[in-house]
């Protein structure tokens, strides 16, 4: 079976003017939330869509589904995690207790706060989870990529036709994942912001799936902005 994994558990703590957890503020007439939640359910292929909200908002989201989706049997809401993998083991443990362990399910995660995946880019994720075990999206990057260790210095300027923007969708097999997580030290996960590294860490391959650079993520009140502008559009179009 396909599962969506929104990601919602976080509080946004670099966008300082919000109230409420930044994937609840307004984009146009609804929640950034609702936002990427639709372009989930238009995919028939997802058996349920699970959401993972951090504890304090999860009656607060459960009443946005009642209010602003049409089917919502489709939708389930987790507690989330402390950190956004634990998010993604939470929605593992949700799907496990609802639909039993399998081999073959396969799990698109996604950041609550990229409200403009396109269906392409969540149809290629499937396809690439069910081929290779797992994907990540990702944009070529535009600007050089300077890398520097102690933040003074250049160290090294890498080849830029080599380097991609890793955004979300990343999917994978959902065995392969928590049993490549489980297997990680405390000391190794602490550190994994990312849930594609979970695998590259254990040398196993992740495929990559092309991204669009209107598949922004909102971080900043600069971003919300963006957003802001991008979803006027997207209306009038
Ligand atoms: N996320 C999550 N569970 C966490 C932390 C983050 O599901 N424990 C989710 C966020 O809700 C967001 C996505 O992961 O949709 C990307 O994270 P980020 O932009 O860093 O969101 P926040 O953690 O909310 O923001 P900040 O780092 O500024 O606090």
């Amino acid at each position: 079976m396909i599962f969506g994994a929104i990601l919602a558990g976080g509080v946004g703590s670099r966008m300082k003017i919000a109230d409420r957890p930044k994937q609840f503020l307004p984009l146009g007439e609804k929640p950034i939330l609702i936002h990427t939640l639709e372009k989930f359910l238009l995919c028939s292929r997802f058996e349920k869509i699970y959401i993972g909200v951090h504890e304090k908002w999860v009656l607060y989201a459960k009443d946005l589904i009642k209010k602003y989706i049409s089917e919502p049997e489709r939708v389930e809401i987790v507690e989330g995690g402390k950190d956004r993998n634990l998010t993604i083991m939470s929605i593992i443990d949700g799907i496990e207790r609802d639909y039993g362990a399998s081999d073959d399910h396969i799990i698109v995660t996604h950041d609550s706060v990229r409200p403009f995946v396109s269906i392409r880019i969540i149809e290629e994720n499937i396809d690439a989870a069910l081929k290779y075990g797992a994907c990540d999206t990702v944009i070529p990057a535009t600007d050089t990529i300077v890398r520097s260790d102690d933040g003074k210095f250049i160290t090294e300027i890498p080849e830029r036709r080599l380097m991609y923007q890793g955004q979300t969708p990343q999917s994978f097999n959902m065995s392969l994942l928590k049993n490549t997580y489980n297997s990680l030290s405390d000391e190794q996960k602490a550190i994994l912001t990312d849930a594609c590294k979970i695998l590259v860490v254990a040398n196993i391959p992740v495929s990559l799936v092309q991204g669009d650079v209107a598949n922004m993520k909102i971080t900043a009140i600069e971003d919300y902005r963006v957003a802001e502008a991008m979803a006027g559009g997207e209306k009038r179009d």
